[in-house]
């Protein structure tokens, strides 16, 4: 099954990953864990993503796309895998296109998390993410167990660089005028489905569950 998490920042796209990769056994693949990760490497890349990363502000599409082209052609996408986080422009949505046509793989399904622009604020600031697996919780929302600590690994939680006021609204600008029109590229393309993203987590699961089946 191969399966896009869509939405805006906060919409709660890395919480509702955890729960495919259990089912259906395919690997998450967030394009900025993935980014995060080469920032805390010191690669090149790392560095250089890192400027737009602080700023809320997209990363530029070529090393996006080459970071996406990488992974696909990794062995545990074989049976199927979560996009996370990608595409988010129409340029990264076409690349997108053309190397799957290239794969001859297919998109079965976008799931749309919809949360308007006042509630991600306040998820933004309450969460809390895991410094080894990037699970995310939240204080209030969606609390770990043992505070602080990795309910699936164990690892300390920890706020995301990215996670203030300031940048939060950045990242919505970047992502009204530049994601959400590939709202209309995958209508358009028969494979898109909104669902309320402002339900309890388990709700979002069961819902997200549901359109899948
Ligand atoms: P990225 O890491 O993808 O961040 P984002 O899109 O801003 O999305 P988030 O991870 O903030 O939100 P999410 O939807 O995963 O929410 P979560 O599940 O954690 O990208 C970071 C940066 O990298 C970008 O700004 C950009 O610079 C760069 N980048 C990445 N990909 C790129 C690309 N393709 N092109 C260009 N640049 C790129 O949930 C949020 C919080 O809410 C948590 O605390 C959670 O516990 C809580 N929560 C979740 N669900 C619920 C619920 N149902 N009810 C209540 N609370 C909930
Ligand atoms: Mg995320
Ligand atoms: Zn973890």
């Amino acid at each position: 099954m191969n399966l896009m998490l869509f939405g805006a920042p906060g919409a709660g796209k890395g919480t509702q990953a955890k729960f495919l990769i259990e089912k259906y056994n395919i690997p998450q693949i967030s394009t900025g864990d993935i980014l995060r990760e080469a920032i805390a490497n010191n690669t090149e890349m790392g560095l250089e993503a890192k400027k737009f990363m602080d700023e809320g502000k997209l990363v530029p599409d070529s090393t996006i796309i080459g970071i996406i082209k990488d992974r696909l052609a990794e062995s545990d996408c074989k049976e199927g895998f979560i996009l996370d986080g990608f595409p988010r422009t129409l340029a990264q949505a076409q690349a997108l296109k053309e190397l799957m046509a290239t794969m001859q793989i297919s998109l079965d399904r976008v799931i749309s998390l919809n949360v308007p622009d006042e509630l991600i604020v306040g998820r933004i600031t309450g969460r809390r993410v895991c410094s080894k697996c990037g699970a995310s919780f939240h204080v209030e929302f969606n609390p770990s167990k043992e505070e602080n600590v990795c309910d699936y690994c164990g690892s300390e939680l920890i706020i995301r660089k990215d996670d203030n006021a300031q940048t939060v609204k950045s990242r919505l600008e970047a992502y009204h005028a530049q994601t959400a029109p590939l709202i209309d590229f995958y209508t358009n393309m028969g494979v898109f489905t909104e669902l309320d993203g402002t339900k309890d987590v388990s709700d979002v699961t069961k819902d997200m569950i549901a359109a899948l089946a």
